[in-house]
C-alpha cells in the first residue's frame, strides 16, 4: 500500500510549490466562488515576471479576493512564536479531510530527517537535478533552503496594504524544510478591530525558476502590552559581500523578478558563483528570529515635550498588563498531534481515497501529467540549479531575463 501511495503522489509532486497554510489566509478554500476546494493549490502558485496588479497580495488568481471568514485570523503572539504549515496542496494539511494526507512534510510523504539531495530516503529524482524534488524545496538540503518570512501591516483593508506599512517582522532561515515552521514575534502592538494583515515571503534559492512568494493572510497580535508602532519599511539591499552595506530596521519584503513593482534588481554572481539569488536571509540583510529593530522610537511620556514626537505617538502608553509567558510556548495546537496520528494511520486509509479524489494538480485534467509537462519541469529545474557558466542555456535565459525592461543592469 505504501508503495501505491507514493506512486499515486509520485505523478503530481512535479507541479508542487510550497505556501503557507493557515487559520487566516486567503483563498483557503480555493477561487471558486461558493466552493470548498479541500485539494486546492491556488495559495502555492509562485509569482514570476508578473505585473504589480498581478502579484501584489496573489492577485495573479484571485486569491486576494477571497478573504477568511469573519473571526478568522492567523494568531501572532507579542513576543511569542506560532506555527505554520508550509505544504504543497491544503490536501496535505490539517485543514482538509481531517488531517488524514499529513506527515511530517509539505508534499504528504515520509522522507529522512535529515532529508538531502545526497540522503533521498528512497525518493525517486526522475529530472536528475542537483536539488531535493520533493516536496519543491529549491534546496539540496536544509541548510540551503533560503528562508521565509512574515511581514505585517496594520491595515485591516487589504487595498490600504503598501510597501512601506508592511514590514517584515519575523524570519525563519533554513525554511521552508519540514511541514511546521515556528516563527519568533518581537514586542507587536494590538492590531486595529478588524485585524491586521500578515504576508507570508519566500524568494527560493534557485533550484527552478526564479520566482517568489507573496501570499496574504488575516491576522491579529495576541498578548500585546506595548503600544509602540512600526516604522515605515525601507527596501532591503544585496550585502552578502559587504556586510555594512545592508540595510538596517523595518524592511521590507523582497519584490524581484517581476515585470515591475521590484524593489530589488540583480545583476551579477553571489559568492558561490551563482546568479545573484536574493532572500530572506544574510544575503539581504535579514536576521534571522523575530525582527526587533522595526519600531518607532517609544512614544514619549505626558511628562515629555509634546511638540517633538507627537505625531508618532498614536496612543499613549497605557499601563502594562501582565505579561504571559506561557503563551511563547504552546503556540503548535492542533497540527504536530494530527501529525502524529496521521503518521501512524495514513497508510491504511490513504490508499483508496488518495487516487480518487486527491490531484496534487487539481488544474490538469489528468492524474498523470504529460510528458511535456514533466519536460517543462525539467527545464526550468536544471538551467538555474547549476551555475551559469555550465550551461549555454542558462545563460540564454538569464540574459533574456535580464533585456527586459525592467531588469536593469
Ligand atoms: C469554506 O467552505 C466551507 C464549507 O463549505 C464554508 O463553511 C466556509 O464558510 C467557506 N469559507 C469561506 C471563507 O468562504
Ligand atoms: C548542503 O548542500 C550544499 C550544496 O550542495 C553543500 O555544499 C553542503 O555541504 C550540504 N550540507 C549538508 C549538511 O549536507
Ligand atoms: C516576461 O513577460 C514578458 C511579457 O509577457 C515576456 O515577453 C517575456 O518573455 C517574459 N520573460 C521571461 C523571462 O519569462
Amino acid at each position: 500500500m505504501r508503495a501505491i501511495l507514493a506512486s499515486a503522489l509520485f505523478f503530481h509532486v512535479v507541479h508542487g510549490h510550497i505556501g503557507a497554510f493557515t487559520k487566516g489566509m486567503y483563498c483557503r478554500n480555493g477561487t471558486e466562488p461558493g466552493v470548498e476546494n479541500q485539494n486546492t493549490n491556488d495559495a502555492v502558485q509562485p509569482l514570476y515576471n508578473l505585473t504589480k496588479s498581478d502579484w501584489w497580495m496573489h492577485h495573479s488568481n484571485k486569491c486576494d479576493e477571497f478573504p477568511p471568514l469573519p473571526g478568522d485570523f492567523l494568531e501572532v503572539p507579542a513576543r511569542g512564536s506560532f506555527t505554520v504549515e508550509l505544504a504543497g496542496n491544503r490536501a496535505l494539511t490539517s485543514f482538509s479531510y481531517g488531517g488524514r494526507y499529513v506527515t511530517a512534510w509539505g508534499d504528504g510523504k515520509n522522507h529522512p530527517d535529515d532529508y538531502s539531495i545526497t540522503n533521498l530516503g528512497g525518493e525517486p529524482n526522475p529530472s536528475g537535478s542537483g536539488c531535493i524534488p520533493d516536496p519543491n524545496l529549491h534546496a539540496q538540503n536544509e541548510t540551503m533552503a533560503a528562508g521565509t518570512v512574515f511581514a505585517i501591516s496594520y491595515e485591516s483593508d487589504i487595498k490600504q496594504v503598501t510597501e512601506e506599512n508592511l514590514v517584515v517582522f519575523t524570519v525563519k532561515y533554513h525554511t521552508p524544510f519540514k511541514l511546521l515552521a515556528t516563527y519568533d514575534v518581537p514586542d507587536l502592538p494590538e492590531c486595529p478591530p478588524g485585524g491586521c494583515h500578515c504576508v507570508w515571503g519566500w524568494v527560493p534559492n534557485h533550484c527552478g525558476q526564479p520566482n517568489m512568494y507573496m501570499f496574504p493572510h488575516r491576522c491579529i497580535v495576541t498578548g500585546a502590552t506595548s503600544t509602540t508602532q512600526l516604522a515605515p519599511a525601507k527596501a532591503p539591499v544585496w550585502c552578502e559581500d559587504d556586510q555594512s552595506r545592508c540595510v538596517t530596521g523595518p524592511k521590507q519584503m523582497i519584490y524581484w523578478n517581476q515585470l515591475d513593482g521590484n524593489n530589488v534588481v540583480t545583476e551579477g554572481l553571489q559568492l558561490d558563483g551563482d546568479w545573484k539569488s536574493p532572500g530572506y536571509n544574510q544575503k539581504m540583510g535579514f536576521n534571522d528570529g523575530a525582527q526587533h529593530d522595526i519600531f518607532l522610537p517609544p512614544a514619549p511620556t505626558s511628562s515629555s515635550d509634546p511638540t517633538t514626537t507627537t505625531s508618532l505617538a498614536v496612543n499613549p502608553p497605557t499601563e502594562p498588563a501582565p505579561t504571559s509567558t506561557s503563551q511563547s510556548t504552546d503556540a503548535p495546537t492542533e497540527a504536530p498531534t494530527s501529525i502524529a496520528e496521521t503518521v501512524s494511520s495514513s497508510v491504511t486509509t490513504v490508499t483508496v481515497t488518495m487516487t480518487e479524489t486527491v490531484s496534487y494538480c487539481p488544474t490538469s485534467t489528468t492524474q498523470t501529467p504529460s510528458p511535456s509537462v514533466l519536460l517543462l519541469e525539467q527545464e526550468w529545474k536544471e538551467p538555474w540549479s547549476q551555475p551559469p557558466q555550465a550551461l549555454s542555456k542558462s545563460l540564454t535565459k538569464a540574459q533574456h531575463l535580464r533585456r527586459g525592461p525592467s531588469f536593469r543592469v
